[in-house]
């Protein structure tokens, strides 16, 4: 198997990939990195939203070995010395979440929008945007308030 190298989180990290693991597979079975998670095997769930090189992607739909050298956020890169990230924040705030398996991926897409959109989000463009992402249990209406907070405190 190929030994690949990524910067997750901001540190090198390296592990043996075979040309079919996803880089989903990789994250949380060779990394351990288990807050990415996989809710579907379709591509429609959005659970498995990581950043590769500063863009929101599916790690569902990429080989682990396409990212080799690549640079890779998971939810666990958001918190900054033990300070949870302002879309962290205005999640628990808002009581953005319920079981909490959609959690991760929302998070990690919200960021992405305010990068993409900006600070100011309205309900409209955050349900939009947020096309990719299932959640069997909120009904989102606080995951919305809780992404147009956590894009304001950003
Ligand atoms: Fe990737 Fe569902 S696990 S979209
Ligand atoms: Fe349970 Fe979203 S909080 S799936």
């Amino acid at each position: 198997m190929p030994a690949i190298s990524m910067k997750v989180n901001g540190q090198m990290m390296s592990g043996e990939a075979e040309p079919r693991t996803l880089l989903v597979e990789f994250i949380r079975n060779t990394l351990g990195l288990t807050g990415t998670h996989v809710g579907c095997d379709t591509s429609q769930c959005g659970a498995c939203v990581v950043h590769v090189n500063g863009k929101a992607i599916k790690s569902c739909t990429a080989l682990a070995v396409a990212c080799d050298g690549a640079e890779v956020t998971t939810i666990e890169g958001l918190a900054k010395n033990g300070k949870l990230h302002p879309m962290q924040e205005a999640f628990r705030e808002h009581h953005g979440l319920q079981c909490g398996y959609c959690t991760p991926g929302m998070i990690m897409s919200a960021v992405d929008m305010v990068k993409r959109k900006g600070k100011k989000l309205d309900e409209e463009t955050i349900r939009a945007e947020l096309d990719g992402n299932i959640c069997r249990c909120t009904g989102y209406h606080n995951i919305v308030a809780a992404v147009k907070a956590g894009a304001e405190a950003m």
